[in-house]
């Protein structure tokens, strides 16, 4: 572990079957009065929203609703979210459903009170936040993200055409995170595996950076075995809990920090399908899925050694009698034929993308990198590849 490194995650998860029976507890903590965030309706449908009602009732809380948060959430919503708490006072938010919900609850919390423009000040210019911080809970509907234990929070600006993200410090992390893998059997096959994938890019974005003996490599392939192993199963079959619950432990771990600690990273995979997510609003691991095989094989000449360990240790390829790049090239077919098991696309175009969005999506990317620095022509040269 060469490089120092802070850790703190204050994320409290009650996980598994009975784990709702916790919410009471962590309701008593705070105040009376609760903005209930939820998304286009799943939660109502799967009869979690009427189980949560009823114990906020029962706490004597007053509640007040905030729902329809989108996939991938806007910013109107979210400023719509910090008006409601201003308005009546909100002690706590409390998110139930995916990434979106939960990203969208943080970025109210911390815009509530915020003085001047949250989007300039928190999402552009990365400021520290100043102000109050109201506390979110979190109950987890679809695994993938990690948002239930860690500070991000990215919002689409639909006016600029931007999807910022950003990981926030741990007062912004959710309180308490109730995760109990039943509720994700609902979860449409598309989105489950789309949160499956963002789970392994995660996972290769911490892994596919540096050249040190790190014990955070060790960890993070451990977790892609298991993630890999346990989504198999559930393809089969969606309700096998142990698979199910696998995966939701694997998606909290992936970006829970823990996956990233002394490591220096390169998310640029994730920077390039935020700006493809800004103009099609595509589901987010699926456009993971599409930019991931031509990024990496675009970037594998320059940490080979990296992708021939990730060949031998992910994928169980014996590369002994392959030079570098055949091993390196073994480990990102294994990873191409996951992505056609797990059924996503690996075109933009799949994903509502156009040829003239290539160049808008590659210039207003944030550049950056690992193994090499990517500039906007680099970006460009993986869309066209993925197109
Ligand atoms: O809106 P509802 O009706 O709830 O339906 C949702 C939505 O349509 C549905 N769904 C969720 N749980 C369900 C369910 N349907 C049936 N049964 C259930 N139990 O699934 C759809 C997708 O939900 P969403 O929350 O959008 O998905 P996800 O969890 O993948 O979140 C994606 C967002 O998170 C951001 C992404 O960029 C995207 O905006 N990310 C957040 C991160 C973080 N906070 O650290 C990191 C990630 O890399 C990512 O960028
Ligand atoms: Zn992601």
């Amino acid at each position: 572990m060469k490089l120092d490194f802070y850790y703190h995650n204050p994320t409290k998860i009650y996980f598994g079957k009975t784990a709702l029976e916790h919410l009471p507890a962590e309701l008593a903590n705070y105040g009376d009065t609760v903005l209930l965030v939820y998304g286009k309706g799943s939660v109502k449908k799967s009869g979690l929203y009427d189980e949560i009602t009823a114990v906020l009732q029962k706490a004597g809380k007053t509640v007040v609703e905030l729902s329809g948060i989108k996939s991938n959430p806007t910013y109107t919503q979210m400023l719509e979210g910090a008006r409601l708490v201003r308005e009546h006072q909100v002690h706590l938010i409390l998110a139930v459903g995916g990434g979106s919900v939960i990203d969208c609850a943080k970025g109210i919390s911390l815009s509530a009170y915020c003085k001047g423009d949250p989007w300039e000040r928190y999402w552009v210019n990365f400021e520290d936040v100043d102000n109050e911080i109201v506390p979110v809970g979190a109950v987890l509907t679809m695994a993938g993200t990690g948002s239930e234990m860690n500070g991000g929070s990215v919002i689409t600006n639909e006016e600029k055409m931007l999807k910022n993200g950003r990981v926030y410090p741990p007062e912004v992390y959710p309180k308490f995170s109730i995760l109990n893998p039943e509720y994700t059997y609902t979860v449409p096959k598309y989105q489950m595996v789309s949160g499956i994938f963002d789970t392994m890019s995660h996972l290769m974005e911490q892994y596919f950076s540096g050249t040190d003996d790190n014990t955070t490599d060790y960890l993070i392939e451990g977790v892609m075995r298991s993630l890999i192993h346990s989504a198999r199963i559930a393809l089969k079959n969606p309700e096998d809990y142990e698979a199910r619950s696998n995966i939701m432990w694997c998606a909290a771990i992936g970006l829970n920090t823990v996956t990233g600690l002394a490591k220096e990273q390169d998310w640029e995979v994730h920077m390039i399908e935020h700006q493809l997510g800004a103009y099609t609003d595509c589901a987010h691991g699926a456009g993971l899925a599409a930019i991931s095989i031509p990024y990496y094989k675009y970037i594998s000449p320059y940490g080979l050694d990296k992708f021939v360990r990730f060949a031998n240790n992910v994928w169980e390829i014996p590369t002994d009698t392959m030079t570098k790049e055949d091993a390196a090239n073994a480990g990102i077919e294994k990873l191409t034929a996951f992505i056609e098991e797990l059924g996503l696309p690996q075109t933009l175009r799949e994903l509502g993308a156009t040829e003239a969005m290539l160049p808008l999506i590659a210039n207003s990317t944030v550049q950056g990198g690992g193994y090499k620095h990517m500039t906007a022509d680099d970006i460009l040269n993986v869309l066209k590849a993925c197109y």
